[in-house]
């Protein structure tokens, strides 16, 4: 077999994500401080796959590609393909045959987290040579995805959302290519929400007596389009860190496995783990719960934070009570004022959420 290339898709609006996704692409929101997209380009990386191809929307590509860069810093090649319309999967794979050519090849959606990486995978693949390979899981709601029907090791039937499942089996958002689905994908029509979808193409190639073989996936996925998911990809991700601790700690307190990085101080501070403490983020007078990613260049005085997740530059100052499940964009500023009479005062962008609990 040819080597394989991979397909990241780092398109797409991330409206669940808002207000975040306004301003920045949703496979740049961070788990455990780390882009969600640098995920699916390290698991190829580890398969040994060296040619990336992401595809990007007109909004958000110059920033993918401004933090992914040439692929060097994970030893890859990147190359960058402009997706000028959100048309589906299958429309991204056609937009993206240029650079594909004949090659087979690993597809990953930008915002998949898969925990056990691609390596098995690539080597079922490479052993069988099925025209697809696609992963499956379990999951309680799969009226939200793909769903497919197997016949033993043979996919026999899939479908896109559909209303009534017949089958738990969810498409999970790494599939493996022939180059003949270039070929499924100008075969079929568009959805019902007008999209070219992957799900379809692959159908395609069952109903066309091509052979579609299933993988289960072992380990956890997440699909990090929510914040709830967000959250749990954090929380899955960083129980699985290297305790590590690089920064300044002054009378300060670390509990279970954390990492903090170079150039973070705390003073008077108690980490509890599992959390990380991004470069540069300073702690003060306060208490960070466990599955929390405080990211660069944050502080926290006088507070105290647990289960969430602060972007670079974020500011929580002299909260009374525990601020938690939340996420913060970049560069949020929270804090207390002594003023009377004591009142609530916000200045939030579009489709923020704030719950006073
Ligand atoms: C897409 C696919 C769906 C798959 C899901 C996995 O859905 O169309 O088949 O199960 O990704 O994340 P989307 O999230 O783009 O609606």
């Amino acid at each position: 077999m040819q080597p394989l290339k991979g397909l990241i898709l780092s398109g797409g609006k991330g409206t669940r994500l808002r207000p975040i996704t306004h301003t920045s692409a949703k496979q740049l929101v961070p788990v455990a401080n780390k882009p969600v997209l640098f995920y699916g380009i390290d698991a190829m990386a580890k398969a040994g796959i060296a040619e990336i191809g992401i595809n990007i929307a007109p909004e958000t590509g110059e920033e993918i590609k401004e933090v992914a860069g040439d692929g060097s810093a994970f030893g890859v090649k990147i190359t960058y393909i402009l997706q000028d319309e959100p048309a589906g999967l299958a429309h991204a794979v056609l937009t993206a045959e240029p650079f594909l050519g004949d090659s087979p090849f690993v597809m990953y959606l930008g915002d998949n987290l898969l925990q056990g990486g691609i390596i098995d995978l690539v080597t079922a693949f490479k052993a069988n040579e099925p025209d697809a390979l696609i992963l499956l899981t379990p999951v309680p709601d799969p009226e939200h995805f793909g769903v497919a029907e197997l016949d033993g090791d043979r996919v026999v039937a899939l479908a896109e959302k559909p209303p009534e499942p017949k089958t738990n089996l969810a498409l999970v958002g790494v599939y493996m290519f022939m180059p003949l689905i270039h070929d499924a994908a100008r075969a079929i029509e568009p959805s019902a929400r007008g999209e070219l979808e992957i799900t379809d193409a692959i159908q395609h190639l069952v109903d066309t007596g091509r052979r579609v073989e299933p993988h289960i996936v072992q380990g956890w996925w997440k699909d990090t389009g929510r914040l709830d998911d967000m959250l749990e990809a954090n929380r899955l991700v960083l129980d699985r860190m290297e305790h590590r601790v690089e920064g300044e700690l002054v009378e300060s307190a670390i509990e279970g496995r954390v990492v903090i990085e170079e150039g973070a101080t705390l003073t008077r501070a108690t980490v509890r783990g599992p959390a990380i403490i991004g470069a540069g983020a300073v702690l003060t007078d306060c208490y960070i719960g466990p599955y929390t990613a405080i990211g660069e260049g944050c502080a926290v005085e006088n507070a105290e934070v647990e289960h969430s997740i602060l972007l670079a530059g974020s500011t929580v100052r002299g909260l009374d009570g525990r601020m938690e499940s939340s996420l913060l964009g970049r560069n949020v500023h929270i804090s207390r004022s002594d003023q009377q009479p004591r009142a609530f005062r916000f200045m939030v962008g579009d489709n923020s959420e704030i719950t006073i609990l």
